[in-house]
């Protein structure tokens, strides 16, 4: 399989993005950026003899250099690189069959509660929400049924936090799996599997692409039969990340400590600058990385307010070096009924703003002038 020898566990996370890739190819070229291998057949030396690559659904070597470098920033045994974060939520729900209950926080990614409809809908899954606030309550929904809990934390986009630890020690004493969708922080900030989850995923679209160009997702197993059931059902259903993008997510991923740092620190500054506005109602900020959602005050027109940004881009994604601003309601949460979306607090003057890495200083003129320009 992919030999990451260079790769060193004693690394700070910095020193081992930077280095991802580095003497993969020591052999032929000496490279140091990872090859981009496009063929799809692997000739063989013989009979029962094989590189390691027989097929690319199965283990492609740009493809291996990626799911290494993952499995080892979260700290798990094994990762799978896929064509989107919905596509890694797929995979993973490929280990649960039909009549299992799945719990699953109450904030979640308004795909995700699509998907689920789909599940529960077509294969006779059951789903039972949780607040993520209090352990006895989560244990009280737990029966002979229930197979895992599903969560994000911090919640999207209402930004709640759950504690990680004292759920995973719940699960485990009910003997279901944790599984943690950890697109928002990154594990440069949070390591889900150091926590006690079973398995991570991620919309690497994200951050961890960073770059608002290409489409990703991501599973990573803490254990060898998660992983091995994982590789199995990944294999047969074949949503595989091809070549070139696994090759820019690895380029992306070298710069994500650098990135998620400025991400952070403009976030930072601008929950004091919308705290303090006479134009903002109320911030909601988790307390560390780029995300931010915020309630326009009353009397300011949420459309007008979008159209006069110069700077920040009204568009749907999040974690680019760009910031971009969503309106949930409209946007990401659209698809859920407007009783569930008033009861998240999902209302049409919340707005969740992804900061991107320019400087603070025009990202704060650019939000008080559209601000300003949007008093009716
Ligand atoms: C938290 C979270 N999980 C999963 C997804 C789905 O990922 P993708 O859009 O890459 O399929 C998203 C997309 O916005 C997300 O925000």
């Amino acid at each position: 399989m992919i030999d990451m020898t260079n790769s060193n566990e004693k690394w700070h996370i910095e020193t081992l993005l930077a280095q991802a890739g580095n003497r993969t190819d020591d052999v032929k070229t000496g490279a140091i950026s990872a090859p981009i291998y496009l063929s799809t057949a692997y000739r063989h030396a013989g009979l029962g003899q094989s590189t390691g690559f027989d097929y690319p659904r199965e283990a492609q070597p740009t493809r291996g250099v990626l799911e290494a470098t993952l499995a080892q920033m979260e700290h798990g045994v094994a990762a799978y690189a896929l064509t989107s974060g919905m596509a890694a939520i797929q995979l993973v729900f490929t280990l649960f069959h039909s009549g299992d209950k799945i719990i699953i926080s109450d904030d979640l990614y308004g795909g995700s509660y699509r998907f689920f409809d789909l599940l529960h809908d077509h294969y006779h899954l059951t789903f039972a929400v949780w607040d993520g606030q209090d352990q006895s309550e989560l244990a009280a929904l737990i029966d002979a049924h229930t197979v895992a809990l599903w969560l994000e934390t911090p919640s999207n986009p209402t930004m709640k936090l759950i504690d990680l630890k004292k759920t995973a020690a719940t699960t485990h004493a009910h003997h279901i799996k944790l599984i943690v969708d950890n697109t928002f922080y990154t594990p440069l900030i949070q390591k889900p599997l150091d926590l006690g989850a079973d398995i991570v995923v991620h919309s690497a679209t994200k951050y961890l692409a960073g770059h608002n160009d290409i489409l990703a997702g991501a599973v990573v197993a803490k254990n060898q039969a998660d992983a091995k059931q994982l590789e199995f059902n990944l294999v047969t259903t074949g949503a595989v990340l091809d070549p070139f993008d696994a090759w820019l997510l690895l380029r992306s991923l070298k710069t994500l400590p650098l990135r998620l740092h400025q991400h952070e620190t403009n976030a930072q500054a601008l929950v004091k600058f919308l705290t303090a506005n006479q134009y903002v109602e109320r911030v909601l900020y988790p307390g560390r990385g780029g995300m931010i959602s915020f309630y326009l005050a009353t009397g300011t027109d949420v459309d007008q307010f979008l159209q006069a940004l110069k700077v920040v881009s009204f568009a749907e994604s999040l974690g680019g070096v760009e910031s971009l601003v969503t309106v949930p309601a409209v946007q990401t949460h659209a698809d859920l009924s407007p009783e569930q979306r008033a009861a998240k607090g999902i209302t049409a003057n919340l707005l969740r703003l992804s900061v991107g890495i320019e400087n603070v200083v025009d990202l704060q003129a650019d939000l008080q002038q559209a601000l300003e320009k949007a008093q009716k």
